[in-house]
């Protein structure tokens, strides 16, 4: 069988602190890796947009000296002739070392993986996780704080079907002392399921809240998202939930001067482009960062050491 990274908690924490360890070194070192996948291929299967995610991955490979094939939406393959998930990732698994694959359906990864003899990363699907995601967010906020424990963090806006959010608040309640503020409106609160299994089953203290001004100052990262527009069932609620949180220079008057903020992007209007030149703004660093933990995934999956 071989390895699938489908939920965060698929790696160890041990694990990841192993990856953040070589994503470093990548970073430090880049000659040292550039041969390492030669002659090895990585599928990216997106049934779904994708800008960062896809685009990362497949610069990783291709500076891990690599090469990439994959379709970036789901009318390109034979999706749009009737193929099941199933013989799709089976026919790349008979061509390509390693996929990663992004679907609407939450549980698609999963259920492909079945079918495939070469190992699968979910690239996100659905409402459900994104693994990789979670991964790029440690390894930013490993570089920004130096640190994986001790901090108070927001997360703030579409907590509901937040895919990023369910998998990041999962793998933090893993390490030690960490405080969760939740700050959502009513109908986007963090899902029952992760709340249970995440915080309440491992005793952490948590709290919930609907204004992101009265937790500013108490909090150490800021992790922003979009509302995702894409889940809604009817449009007139997306219209009206779009715009509950808008991170702009004045709304940050009050938060430490040490603060981090983070977004997995796409940003629709939830943070202000002013908001940028702060230098508490790490989101730009996020997304590069995504490059190297991905980088960091594809040598431990394929088992390459250099
Ligand atoms: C996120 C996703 O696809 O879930 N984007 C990403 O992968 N960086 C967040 C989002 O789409 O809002």
């Amino acid at each position: 069988m071989p390895r699938n990274i489908i939920d965060v908690t698929d790696l160890t924490v041990e694990e990841i602190d192993g990856l953040i360890a070589t994503a470093e070194d990548i970073l430090q070192n880049p000659a040292k890796y550039q041969d390492a996948c030669a002659h090895k291929q990585l599928a990216t299967l997106f049934f779904e947009p994708s800008t960062r995610t896809r685009l990362s991955f497949e610069s990783a490979m291709l500076a891990l000296g690599g090469s990439v094939l994959g379709f970036s939406e789901a009318a390109s393959s034979s999706t749009a002739k009737g193929e099941t998930v199933g013989d799709t990732v089976h026919t790349v698994s008979c061509y390509a070392d390693i996929i990663a694959m992004r679907h609407p359906k939450e549980g698609a990864p999963f259920a492909a993986a079945q079918f495939s003899e070469v190992p699968i990363i979910n690239a996100g699907d659905g409402g459900h996780n994104h693994p990789t995601q979670t991964l790029t967010d440690l390894l930013t906020i490993h570089r920004e704080k130096g640190r994986l424990s001790g901090f108070t963090i927001g997360f703030c806006g579409d907590l509901k079907f937040g895919r990023t959010v369910h998998s990041l608040v999962n793998a933090l309640s893993r390490y030690k002392d960490i405080r969760f503020v939740l700050v959502s409106p009513a109908e986007l609160k963090l899902p029952r399921y992760v709340k249970e299994e995440a915080l309440k089953k491992r005793g952490i203290p948590y709290r919930q809240t609907d204004s992101l001004d009265a937790v500013m100052s108490d909090l150490d990262i800021l992790y922003m998202t979009r509302v995702q527009k894409e889940r809604f069932f009817n449009e007139e609620d997306y219209l009206r939930l779009k715009d509950s949180y808008i991170l702009t220079p004045e709304k940050l008057e009050d938060a430490k001067p040490d603060l981090s903020i983070l977004h997995p992007l796409p940003r629709v209007n939830e943070i202000a482009v002013a908001v940028d030149k702060d230098p508490r703004a790490a989101y730009w660093k996020q997304v590069k960062n995504g490059k190297f933990i991905r980088m960091a995934l594809i040598l431990k999956l394929l088992d390459i050491r250099v």
